[in-house]
């Protein structure tokens, strides 16, 4: 069995989403920028290690990096999920990385990528958005796609209801790509 670090920056509902699916692989470690996310309540709960760090107290990614491969090597992580993570790695990470760091983001790419995706969609008047989930490589939410699905937002009447169908949609989305195809 694989085993895998989830990076999470916030609220975590994806990373629950991974461990409710009851996949075939271990769950090893929360890696967490944000000492105040609630996706370390929900590790704490589902007794996962968490690694947390504050990058402001590195001098720079690389540093920072440098500690995260270290956890990486302890653990002996062969795949790296990113579920609402939200810092860019550094070419030479993903290169030591390479075809095993996932991401999911809420748009169907390569429309919308980077921040506010759900809003950028919404703003230039989309009917129909999407979740993509895909590699990492050195851009943003550029790499190769693995799959993705539509969402028709015509029926919603705010940005609320569009993002709780969006989280609703990457809930089951998420932990199949795994399944299916990376596990
Ligand atoms: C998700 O919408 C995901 O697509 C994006 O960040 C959000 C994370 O949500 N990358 P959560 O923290 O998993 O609830």
């Amino acid at each position: 069995m694989k085993n895998i670090a989830i990076f999470a920056s916030g609220n975590g509902s994806n990373f629950e989403a991974i461990i409710e699916a009851k996949l075939e692989c271990n769950i090893k470690l929360l890696v967490c920028d944000n000492s105040k996310a609630y996706a370390l309540t929900r590790a704490k709960n589902h007794n996962i290690d968490t690694f947390v760090f504050d990058p402001k107290k590195f001098n720079s990614k690389q540093e920072y990096e440098q500690k995260i491969i270290e956890k990486m090597n302890e653990y002996k992580i062969d795949i790296i999920v990113l579920a609402g993570y939200m810092r860019i790695f550094s070419k030479s990470f993903v290169e030591k990385y390479e075809n095993r760091i996932i991401n999911i983001h809420p748009s169907k790419l390569p429309k919308y990528p980077g921040l506010n995706a759900i809003g950028q969609a919404v703003e230039a008047g989309e009917v129909e958005i999407g979740v993509s989930v895909h590699y990492v490589d050195g851009g943003v939410d550029t790499g190769e796609i693995i799959a993705s699905e539509v969402i028709s937002i015509k029926d919603c009447s705010c940005i609320e209801e569009i993002e709780s169908l969006v989280h609703s949609v990457e809930h089951k989305l998420y932990p199949r790509v795994l399944k299916e195809k990376i596990l």
